[in-house]
């Protein structure tokens, strides 16, 4: 009886087996007719123990666009020309959509240096930032049609991540100021001669599967403290898409921030850059 079971059980996973094996495209779900990618199908389809990474939450809905004068004391409006002409302290995330061009004038700090804290500008027109200008953040994105950098000019994402995704932090264990983990595991702080490096590794590999795409902040290095947490803290997350013309005469950084002598470095979080021309 037992055997029977084993036998009416296993004869439709061998002709699943055969079929994927003939046609892998049975796993599609309603992808482009000629693209096969691994992370595209549903797993659950088939398979009965899960192997890809849960999918992501969907995005919030969008807040209401920030106004161009009332909250970031620019001229103009962001369905025209929104000109930022003094220096912006942000405390919170910003979400600013128009129709319009978005110019950060020369030397101008658009900065919201808190960790994990988004600056998203989405906007129909042209974007861009003059020389000597900053733009300090957690997460920065843009959606703009043009978007220029100027000489001088920074996007500085470093050392302000916020969490990295929940299934692990990326954060190193142990106390011996480890590096964090994120594409790939952290470096190895060998304090302890007792030890091979391959016994001490920094924190967690965690966005393996996402590279494609990279949108993970990076983690934070280990500490050689109980009390006092000398990591330095992960880097932070640049995305942008530009429907024309990209020209990046300036720094766009996401690097992890210093752990200094006590502490290992945080990992670089994730820049994705997408235009017609760069
Ligand atoms: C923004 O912060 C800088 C220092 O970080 C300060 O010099 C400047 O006055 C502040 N600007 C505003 C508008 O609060
Ligand atoms: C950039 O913005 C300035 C105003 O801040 C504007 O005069 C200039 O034409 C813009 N440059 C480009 C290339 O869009
Ligand atoms: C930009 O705005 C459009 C139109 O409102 C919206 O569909 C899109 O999701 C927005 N993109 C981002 C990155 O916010
Ligand atoms: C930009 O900064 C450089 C170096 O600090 C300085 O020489 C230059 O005059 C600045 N340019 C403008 C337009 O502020
Ligand atoms: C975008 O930039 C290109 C190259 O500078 C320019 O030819 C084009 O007119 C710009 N598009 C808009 C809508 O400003
Ligand atoms: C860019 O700025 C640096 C100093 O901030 C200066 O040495 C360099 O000549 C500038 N390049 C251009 C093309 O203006
Ligand atoms: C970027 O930010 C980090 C951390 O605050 C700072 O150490 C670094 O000097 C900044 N880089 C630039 C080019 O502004």
């Amino acid at each position: 009886m037992a055997r029977f079971q084993f036998i009416f059980t296993f004869i439709p996973i061998l002709i699943t087996i055969i079929t994927l094996t003939t046609n892998p495209r049975v796993l599609c779900l309603d992808s482009e007719p000629d693209s096969f990618s691994i992370i595209d199908y549903d797993s659950n389809l088939i398979f009965h123990q899960d192997y890809s990474p849960p999918a992501p939450p969907p995005p919030p809905p969008h807040p209401p666009s920030a106004s161009c004068t009332d909250d970031l004391g620019g001229i103009g409006s962001i369905d025209t020309v929104c000109q930022i002409v003094a220096d912006v302290n942000l405390t919170r995330d910003v979400y600013i959509e128009g129709k319009g061009d978005f110019n950060i004038h020369p030397g101008v700090r658009f900065h919201c240096p808190n960790f994990g804290c988004s600056i998203t500008i989405n906007i129909s027109g042209n974007f861009n930032i003059s020389v000597n200008s900053s733009i300090v953040t957690g997460t920065f994105e843009l959606v703009a049609n043009n978007a220029s950098f100027f000489n001088g000019s920074v996007v500085n994402t470093t050392g302000l991540a916020g969490d990295p995704p929940p299934q692990t932090s990326g954060t190193p264990q142990g106390l011996e100021g480890a590096g964090g983990g994120h594409g790939g595991r952290g470096a190895c702080c060998l304090l302890d001669k007792e030890k091979l490096p391959e016994d001490i590794w920094g924190g967690d590999a965690y966005s393996w599967s996402s590279l494609q795409d990279p949108w993970s902040y990076g983690s934070k290095g280990g500490s050689t403290s109980k009390e006092v947490d000398y990591g330095g803290a992960g880097g932070g997350r640049v995305k942008m898409k530009v429907k024309e013309y990209l020209v990046v005469d300036g720094a766009i950084l996401a690097d992890g921030g210093c752990g200094g002598v006590k502490g290992g470095g945080g990992s670089g979080g994730s820049i994705l850059l997408k235009a017609y021309k760069m």
